[in-house]
Order: C-alpha cells, then structure tokens, then sequence
C-alpha cells in the first residue's frame, strides 16, 4: 500500500522517530517484514505453525528483585541494570540513567524519571528542574560533588515524559532499593509523587509533604518536585521549609 504523505506530516512522523530514538538510517530503502515473512520458505513457516511454544511466564517484578539482591556494589547494579530486559522504557530510551553525586553522601535525593536532557546526558536532574533542585541544595549547603546522591525511580525516560504506570514503578523498585541499600544515605528526599509511591508505597504529596516518613529503617522527607516549583513558584516557601527540616536534622545528628 502506498501512503501519499505531505511535507509537514512527513516531517512530524520522522520527528517522532527521533524523539523516540530511532537516529541513525540503515538502509537507503525501507523493508516491509511483513512480506519477508510471507516470503519465509514453506518448511520453515510449517515447522513454526505444527509446534506452538507457549511463551513462558515471567514475573519482572521477581527477576528484579533477584537481580538487584544479587549486586554487591554500585557499579554491579548499573550492570544489573543494564542487562534487566522486562521494562519497555528501555527500548525508547537512548540511555540509561544511573546516578550522578557522591555515593558517599549523607542525603540521597530520590526523583521520578529521567526527562529529555537527562536521557540524553545518561544523568539524572541535569535539564530546568535539575538546575533548580541544586540551587535548592546549594541554599543548605549541600551539592552534588561532595553530599548528595541523586538517582530515579526509573532509570529509563518514558515516552514523552508521561507518568510512570504502576506496572514499571514496581518492577523498578527493587532496584532502587538495592541502590539505597548500598549507598546507605543518612537521609533521603522523595522528590514528588512518584517516589513516594515507590519509596513510601502511597502518593499525596501536598499533604505529606513537610513531615518526616521512614522507608528502609531511613528518614524520608517527602517534598514537591522541582518540576513543580517550576510551573508554582509559590511553593517554594514550602520547598524551603522542608529543606531547613533536611538541615537541622543532618546537623542533629
Ligand atoms: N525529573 C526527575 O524526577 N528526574 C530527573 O532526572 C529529571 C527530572
């Protein structure tokens, strides 16, 4: 079938071809797989009719609980990461997106999902809220090079910056957690609601906001994301509040 296409749909399609990754051309001309299968030989497409293979059942949620138990240092659990093949994001991703800070830090600052630039850096908070998230450390005194950690729920972006589902939350969460086990952080910031639902397992953040949680025998302190203090700056006040509650409890002990 032929599609006629004009200039401007042309150009939209093969934006969203880059947006999704898709880069680099390999072929002058396009294949239609659809007809390489029908061009299969017969024996072969036969062999594939008589014998279905019923596709195994797996648990994601397991394998990664499985393979994050099974990394004992920071750099394992990248590779972990890496070779962990049940979540889609990966697929539309151009890269992973670990961690940035120092693995030694007292606070580990806990967002929701790489966004564009981060996906393209492979580091997390680097784009506008980033940018307003280490202004906000620096204001106690606090930065990436020498006392914070940042990581994601998701290490993955997730098609046109949308929500993260359930689904790829708690396949994620294993992960994240084994991160948290391993940098062993005095404190941790859930930045927003995402991470909370991962790190707390419940979301609300305008009213949790501001008070101490627990997750993993470690303080939580649940604060609005910087994405958000962006679109309402009026929250900062608040924002501001929660990161002096950060500092005196690191002082405190
Ligand atoms: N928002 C996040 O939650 N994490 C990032 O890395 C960037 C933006």
């Amino acid at each position: 079938m032929e599609l006629a296409l004009d200039y401007h749909s042309a150009r939209a399609l093969l934006a969203w071809q880059i947006e999704l990754g898709a880069t680099d051309a390999i072929g002058d001309a396009p294949v239609n797989r659809y007809e390489l299968q029908a061009r299969l030989p017969k024996a072969a497409a036969t062999t594939a009719d008589a014998a279905p293979i019923k596709p195994l059942e797996i648990d994601p949620v397991a394998v990664a609980r499985q393979m994050a138990g099974a990394a004992g240092s920071l750099a394992a659990l990248r590779d972990a990461l890496d070779q962990f093949e049940h979540c889609e994001l990966k697929k539309g991703a151009r890269n992973l997106v670990f961690a940035d800070g120092h693995p030694g830090a007292r606070v580990m600052v806990v967002g929701e999902a790489p966004g564009r630039d981060e996906d393209m850096a492979g580091k997390p908070f680097v784009g506008r809220a980033g940018q307003l998230l280490d202004r906000m450390l620096a204001a106690i005194g606090l930065s990436r090079e020498d006392s914070v950690y940042i990581a994601n729920v998701l290490p993955w972006r997730p098609p046109q910056n949308r929500d993260p589902l359930p689904a790829e939350i708690a396949m994620m969460t294993p992960f994240l957690e084994r991160h948290i086990a391993l940098v062993q952080p005095d404190i941790l910031i859930a930045m927003g609601n995402i991470s909370c639902d991962a790190l707390l397992g419940k979301r609300g953040i305008t009213r949790m906001r501001g008070t101490w949680h627990e997750a993993q025998g470690k303080p939580v302190m649940p604060m609005f994301h910087p994405a958000y203090l962006l679109r309402q700056p009026v929250q900062k006040r608040a924002a501001w509040a929660d990161l002096l509650e950060v500092k005196t409890r690191l002082t405190a002990g």
